[in-house]
């Protein structure tokens, strides 16, 4: 053959080439061997071609081409023809032509893969994580990683116009307490001492404010020792950005900005700006969570003050105790037979409820076997407010603190949007979540952790309540939230010293434990510190949602598995004790004996 190398992609060809003499490389993704003649589906990554050999026209080649298999790397030279009639494919974009193999060499040839590249992901996921790479072959994977890499160029381009430098920060680091475990590196040339792998950007990014960058971004990799979900990644990656001279206004539309360009781009869809800013409280009150799905309604209503008087002893104590009665209407599942109902029980237990009461509409009656303790006007003062017809279900929960109560019922909210169909698809529900709480109890170890981290500002209106009553005091940061995921978070920051020791000091950090871990930072705050603040955004979490990816892992090339390995390099491993002395370390681990 004379040249091997391309002149055309395989999914690209078309009526227009006709005629045209082309040079293909690609995979085997099916072969037909009809006697007659031979077919081929030829595959590189812009798609397929159908390839086709005749054993009269070209019999040595067509020799060649019988020994083909599926996933043998293939160069063909040969002319495009138009399809005989009988022969279109308007299912296949290239589905008007096929090529007519004058040449055929066979680079390497492959073992039958233990999946099949040319079907939809059916396996098991740990077999498609074994064998990343053939997965990866499959176009719709392809597809998601080109969408990646186009939100990726979209994001730099955007904050290049807007005046943003993209700067490095370091990997090897110590500790910031984002609230994750670290992973940890040890130090070969400094025996006993650990680097700390960056749960994010933060602190850095904060100290190129100190040196006048004014607007930073990176696309960060971050990593965290947590437990994992579909939606978390023990590495991930933030867009991650700071400002100098700025509101928090100035950072939610530029946000916005952003994420507009990209569903416009990508989706067609011209998102309505302003976002929607909820008041952390309000989202709490009405979705029961912090990153609310509003794509439906089932809104939460408080009825505490309806069933106050009822003779109910369960809400009565709750409510003695300074806790909230709840519900919501779940339209329809009035008829819900006893099991139906029965089973609302364990899952509002699984969210954390202590119990779920309901009230079943139907037929003119209140079914439930509580509807006793209340009277006709108490029932009647309830239905109304939830607005309930006869056929609905009025899901009820109690709860001695106000937040147990409001999001174990936000969760039944979901499951019952999800089960009553009600979650529209193809839509982009954009929001703001604002005015956290700074602070919140840490129950395990009876004192304040940040809710964000402790370098977000209090609201300026709330400095006064720091010293006397903190767990009241709201924060300067936001949430963005897109279809009841938490898609990033910032805030804008302390700039100045005696404000960020004092909320050092609320955590329970003694003066030398913030000498040592934040030293460096409380110092360059005394160097002219301007006032800044930023967000980050998870990259991985934007092309899941906007694949319609059912987890990360679909949209990250090598992902880890829930139990954070690598089931392709089997990472993560033993070292040698020679490994382990170098960095200074023994192990006591053992693996347990089988
Ligand atoms: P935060 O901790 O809220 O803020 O993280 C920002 C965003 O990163 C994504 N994210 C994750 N994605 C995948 N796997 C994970 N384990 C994971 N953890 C977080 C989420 C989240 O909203 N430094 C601050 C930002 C700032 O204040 O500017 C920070 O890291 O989408
Ligand atoms: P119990 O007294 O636990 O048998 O509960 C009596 C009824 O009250 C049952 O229908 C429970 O499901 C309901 N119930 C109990 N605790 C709560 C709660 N915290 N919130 C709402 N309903 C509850």
């Amino acid at each position: 053959m004379s040249s091997w190398i391309r002149t055309h992609d395989c999914g690209k060809i078309s009526l227009n080439d006709v005629g045209a003499t082309v040079s293909l490389n690609g995979w085997i993704n099916r072969y037909r061997n009809l006697g007659g003649l031979l077919f081929i589906d030829l595959r590189d990554r812009t798609g397929l071609v159908q390839v086709v050999f005749s054993p009269e026209q070209q019999p040595e080649l067509f020799k060649i081409a019988e020994t083909l298999r599926n996933e043998y790397v293939v160069t063909v030279k040969g002319q495009v023809q138009n399809r005989p009639e009988t022969m279109l494919n308007p299912e296949m974009a290239t589905g008007g032509v096929e090529v007519a193999a004058t040449e055929l060499v066979i680079v390497n040839t492959a073992k039958t893969p233990p999946l099949y590249v040319n079907k939809t992901a059916e396996e098991e996921e740990t077999l498609r994580l074994r064998y990343r790479y053939l997965d990866l072959r499959r176009p719709e994977m392809q597809k998601k990683l080109a969408l990646r890499h186009r939100i990726v160029k979209l994001i730099r381009d955007f904050l290049d116009t807007k005046g943003f430098w993209e700067i490095e920060t370091p990997m090897l680091t110590r500790s910031t307490p984002e609230g994750a475990r670290d992973f940890l590196v040890p130090s070969r040339v400094n025996p006993g001492q650990f680097y700390a792998l960056p749960q994010s950007p933060q602190i850095f990014k904060q100290l190129l404010m100190v040196s006048g960058m004014e607007k930073y971004f990176q696309i960060a990799r971050c990593f965290r020792d947590e437990d994992l979900r579909a939606d978390r990644q023990p590495e991930f990656t933030q867009v991650d950005l700071e400002m100098s001279f700025v509101e928090r206004e100035t950072i939610l539309s530029l946000m916005e900005e952003m994420m507009a360009l990209l569903l416009k781009e990508l989706k067609g869809i011209d998102l309505p700006r302003p976002f929607p800013r909820l008041k952390y409280a309000e989202a709490m009150d009405r979705y029961g969570s912090d990153k609310p799905d509003t794509r439906f309604g089932l809104e939460l209503v408080e009825i505490s003050e309806l069933v106050a008087e009822s003779e109910f002893t369960v809400f009565r104590n709750v409510l003695a105790q300074g806790g909230k009665v709840v519900a919501f209407n779940a339209p329809g599942c009035g008829q819900y037979t006893r099991r139906e109902l029965d089973a609302l029980s364990p899952l509002a237990a699984k969210y954390g409820a202590k119990g779920v009461a309901y009230f079943a509409l139907a037929e003119g009656n209140v079914k439930s076997p509580i509807a006793k303790f209340f009277t006709q006007n108490q029932l009647e003062k309830v239905i109304t407010k939830l607005d309930a017809k006869d056929g609905d279900l009025i899901i009820i929960i109690a709860d001695q603190k106000p937040q147990q109560a409001l999001t174990a019922l936000g969760a039944l909210r979901l499951e019952f949007g999800r089960r009553l169909n009600l979650i529209p698809e193809n839509q982009y529900n954009l929001l703001w979540v604002v005015d956290f709480p700074l602070f919140e109890e840490d129950p395990t170890a009876n004192r304040l952790v940040s809710v964000h981290h402790p370098f977000t500002a209090p609201l300026a209106a709330d400095n006064e309540l720091l010293t006397a009553d903190p767990l009241k005091v709201r924060s300067n940061s936001y949430d963005l939230v897109l279809n009841g995921v938490e898609l990033g978070g910032g805030s804008i920051r302390i700039h100045e010293r005696a404000l960020q020791e004092k909320i050092f000091t609320t955590l329970g950090l003694t003066p030398t434990l913030v000498q040592e871990k934040f030293g460096f930072l409380l110092e360059a705050f005394e160097y002219g510190t301007p006032p800044h603040g930023g967000i980050a955004l998870g990259l991985d979490r934007l092309v899941m949602l906007l694949t319609e990816a059912s987890s990360l892992r679909e949209v990250i090339a090598f992902p880890k598995t829930t139990s954070a390995t690598c089931l392709m390099t089997m990472a993560p491993s033993t070292v040698s004790p020679e490994q382990l002395e170098e960095v200074h370390l023994t192990t006591n681990y053992r693996q347990e004996e089988s």
